[in-house]
């Protein structure tokens, strides 16, 4: 069941051409497929197939008599004494509207859309279904007219007609070859919001977002995104766009963000759908982003594609890279590396630390579904801005042009892009290549010493990768240190190291490539405090930094980044403390250095009101249970709650006043500015309310003229009691409850909430009307953000959380299997809790995985999850 990395082999036959027909119908769709084969390696033919009903195969015109088709267990078929080279033609019959998967063909609100990304194509039609076979691509669909007014594949159109019997065709031809993940088909009654666009070099493009009825009014931002990803591609990468369309179409059954399908990408309607009074800033943020990394995808991903799903990172990490250099040049550079780095820590880092602990290029799947994940994408990304880092964005560019010119139309490794960055930057990365293939977060301790008399100051870093399932041992591996030094007063002070003829002003680079060393800086007048990591230069747990230094890093350092870092890092070590006086039950004291910090940053916020709110947010509660060896979460929420009220408290004056100072004037916004000083106005709101002025919350739900300020004060309001909680929130659903994509807010908000009566609401939440397991939004809405963003319940003492979580998945399961394993995750955190409730969690992954015919995907997860 267990697929390896080292068992690759390549494919023993090639499809250079297909032709694909499809016939439509939501009950019984008919596919024929013309494969054009041509051997490549030894091996008998064997196409993959899941759930097809073959009705014919023939090669060269010929009928295959059934003793030559092999059909497996799983689905494929094998077809015995299969000539060098020539035409293969299937016709089988599947049943998009009975596909609950939403993998492969299914309907959605009565249209039809597909999603191939990893293994769905051998859903719709028998095919070599792995990367490294590509093929030239000519699509026809045949449709009802009135059904399925618009029809798209990838590609340019090449035609269309109508038929006598009320149906019409249209043809589309991709001239570029692509893997089968890559095929996509839309069709439905759907309107488009189109613009145009001219390439560098003078092509045309017409751009589409095809949506339901009623949604042109919200593809605005999306639109407007992509013209901007366009350009931005061309100027940072000189990469263009190769057709003479790009169609976006959105829809609301999805099972991830979006898919990058050459020339018709298909996207989730929560990356789409955007207007002030339903979507927030942080949608809208969402929206420019994966509309920006769809659209990458269309040369890393795309016309250079990966050998094996093993590469994934090749793809996802590289454009997930992009994605953030694009956002951090559209506004806030310092304040989207936080986020990133924010978001890094609150899911890569604990799974790097958990039971599916994986390297960024896995070594084998049970299921390749359950490796889209935060390792592969985000800590990849990371990995690509290492080499980023350490070679420059000068030679990083060079070794682009060269992935891309040699590569391009091929289905590449890692190695190859490495090769690439290596040869243009003429730097050794072999150093790197630990960060492909080791699991695990490393672990970077600092020391340093001042010797007065030599004025030198010597810094020892260390570094140590923790074992992780299946790598016991593990190297060094290459780590770039940012770093500046800082005198007394907080000037930057410039540095030369035991060697060099020079001081050098700013930031520079260290690389440490061992396990330990050492480095020398000369003519160090007194004492400096380092700032090291400058921008989070690579993805490591530094150690080893005083709570003083700390303190003074985070109003003093010239790198935005570590001003932030210094603070939270402060924050969480006193988190900590607080935590365990808790537990010995002491009264945990409060830290005036917190009061004088929140002063401090509020009184420098109009400089920068998205960095500010940025650093009023104190530790999550995820964050700060993760440094533990034991997690306490109800002390850890006890904690944090406790802290916000008391600086709600003692800095209500300043708060109130930047509260009433960002009031927000005049039309509504959403740059960069705009977003920060509503991020910081909601920022103070929560201290107020924790410090007991709910109304301040009432009257803004009351007021707001959009989601971000109503949805901000409604999630405060869904802690509270009697009508201040239950008036906005029967508000926000008879307003929204027609409106998908704001419905699920209100099913978040209320999975969030920390009242004692959660775990009870939840499970009157999921018999709710509105509520809908089939719906992967939806699903994630309730279930998702209860098991991930409310620790206090999830981890409730008598095991109601863990129960309920996997009731859901049991229940999914069978319906949306892929779904079901992305939720059953949470359970496998069992390892970081008290022994009890450790207990029941195993007990609920056991009732998983008891349940017979359980899907691969959730099997994999709970599996290693027990084990
Ligand atoms: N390639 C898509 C993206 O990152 C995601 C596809 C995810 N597929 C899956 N089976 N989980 O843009
Ligand atoms: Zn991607």
């Amino acid at each position: 069941q267990t697929t390896y990395r080292a068992d690759y082999r390549p494919p023993a036959f090639l499809i250079d051409t297909v032709e694909l027909d499809f016939r439509l119908d939501p009950a019984a769709t008919l596919v024929r497929a013309r494969l054009a084969f041509r051997r490549n390696g030894p091996g008998p033919m064997r196409l993959d197939g899941q759930g097809l009903a073959l009705l014919e195969a023939r090669i060269d015109g010929a009928v295959l008599p059934e003793a030559r088709l092999g059909l497996g267990a799983d689905g494929s078929l094998t077809v015995a004494d299969a000539p060098d080279s020539g035409m293969l033609e299937t016709l089988v019959r599947i049943a998009p509207e009975k596909n609950t998967e939403l993998s492969g063909l299914y309907t959605s609100g009565g249209n039809f859309y597909t999603q191939c990304e990893a293994e769905g194509f051998r859903r719709i039609t028998f095919f070599p279904d792995r990367p490294d076979v590509m093929s030239r691509y000519t699509v026809t669909i045949t449709a009802d007219r009135a059904r399925c007014p618009v029809m798209l594949s990838n590609g340019n159109p090449d035609g269309s007609g109508g038929n006598e019997d009320g149906t019409h065709w249209v043809r589309w031809i991709d001239p570029h070859p692509k893997p089968s993940y890559l095929f996509a088909l839309v069709a439905g009654d759907l309107v488009d919001v189109h613009e145009s666009f001219v390439t560098k070099s003078g092509r045309q493009v017409a751009l589409n977002i095809w949506v339901r009825r009623g949604d042109e009014d919200r593809c605005g931002h999306a639109m407007d995104s992509l013209i901007r990803s366009m350009r931005w591609d061309e100027e940072v990468f000189g990469l263009e766009y190769d057709l003479d369309v790009f169609n976006i179409a959105a829809v609301s059954d999805f099972n991830m963000g979006a898919m990058e399908n050459k020339g018709l990408n298909v996207f989730n309607t929560k990356y789409v759908l955007a207007k002030p009074e339903t979507a927030t800033d942080g949608d809208y943020q969402g929206i420019e982003t994966v509309i920006a990394h769809e659209y990458f995808h269309n040369w890393t991903g795309n016309r250079v594609t990966c050998r094996d799903w093993f590469q994934l990172s090749l793809k996802e990490g590289l454009t997930v890279f992009r994605d953030q250099e694009f956002s951090a040049d559209q506004g806030s550079r310092a304040v989207k590396r936080i986020r990133d780095v924010r978001g890094l820590r609150a899911a890569q880092f604990p799974e790097d630390a958990g039971p599916m602990a994986h390297p960024v290029r896995p070594d084998s799947y049970i299921e390749i579904d359950n490796f889209y994940t935060p390792t592969v994408y985000q800590k990849g990304a990371e990995v690509v801005r290492l080499i980023h880092t350490r070679i420059g964005a000068a030679a990083f560019r060079r070794g682009m042009d060269l992935y891309i010119a040699r590569c391009d139309n091929r289905a590449v490794t890692i190695e190859d892009f490495v090769a690439a960055m290596q040869e243009a930057s003429g730097v050794d990365l072999s150093g790197f290549m630990g960060w492909y293939d080791q699991a695990g977060t490393p672990e970077l301790t600092m020391e340093d010493r001042y010797e007065p008399e030599a004025r030198r100051w010597v810094l020892t870093l260390r570094q140590a990768v923790p074992p992780t399932p299946g790598q016991p041992d593990k190297h060094p591996v290459a780590i770039p240190v940012a770093m500046g030094l800082l005198d007394a007063g907080g000037a930057e002070l410039p540095t030369r190291l035991a060697g060099e003829n020079e001081a050098k002003p700013g930031t520079r680079l260290l690389m440490l490539e061992a396990a330990e060393q050492s480095f020398t800086f000369e003519d160090v007048a007194a004492p400096p405090v380092p700032s090291l990591l400058r921008g989070f230069s690579a993805p490591v747990k530094l150690k080893g930094v005083s709570q003083d230094r700390l303190r003074f890093l985070a109003v003093h350092d010239t790198d935005p980044f570590v001003r932030w870092e210094s603070g939270l890092q402060y924050a969480t070590a006193l988190m900590l403390q607080m935590v365990a006086a808790r537990q010995r039950g002491e009264a945990p004291g409060f830290d005036p250095a917190l009061e004088e910090a929140v002063r401090n940053t509020l009184r420098g916020a109009e400089a920068d009101p998205a960095f500010a709110a940025e650093a009023l947010s104190l530790p999550g509660e995820g964050f700060v249970a993760d440094q533990m060896e034991v997690a306490d979460p109800a002390a850890v929420h006890a904690v944090r709650e406790g802290l916000r009220r008391e600086i709600g408290r003692r800095c209500g004056d300043v708060l109130r006043a930047t509260y009433d100072a960002l009031a927000e004037a005049g039309e509504y916004r959403v740059d960069g500015r705009s977003i920060g000083r509503r991020a910081l106005r909601n920022a103070c709101l929560a201290y107020l309310v924790a410090a007991g002025e709910t109304g301040l919350a009432e009257a803004q739900y009351a007021a707001a003229g959009n989601m971000t300020d109503r949805l901000a004060a409604l999630s405060l309001l869904a802690d509270a009691e009697g009508p201040a909680r239950e008036g906005p929130l029967a508000d926000f659903h008879a307003r929204w409850r027609g409106d998908d994509l704001v419905l699920d807010k209100w099913f978040s908000i209320q999975a969030m909430s920390s009242r004692a009566d959660t775990p009870a609401a939840i499970r009157t939440l999921y018999a709710h009307p509105d509520f809908d397991l089939r719906n992967p939004n939806r699903a994630r809405s309730l279930i998702g953000a209860f098991a991930s963003g409310n620790p206090l319940h999830f981890h409730a003492e008598d095991g109601e959380g863990y129960r309920f979580l996997a009731d859901a998945v049991i229940a999914l399961d069978p319906i949306n299997g892929s779904i079901a394993a992305r939720l059953v995750g949470p359970l496998g955190q069992w390892r970081r809790q008290a022994p009890g409730r450790a207990a029941l969690m195993r007990r609920e992954l056991e009732r998983v995985l008891a349940v017979p015919k359980l899907s691969k995907g959730t099997f994999e997860k709970a599996s290693k999850a027990l084990a």
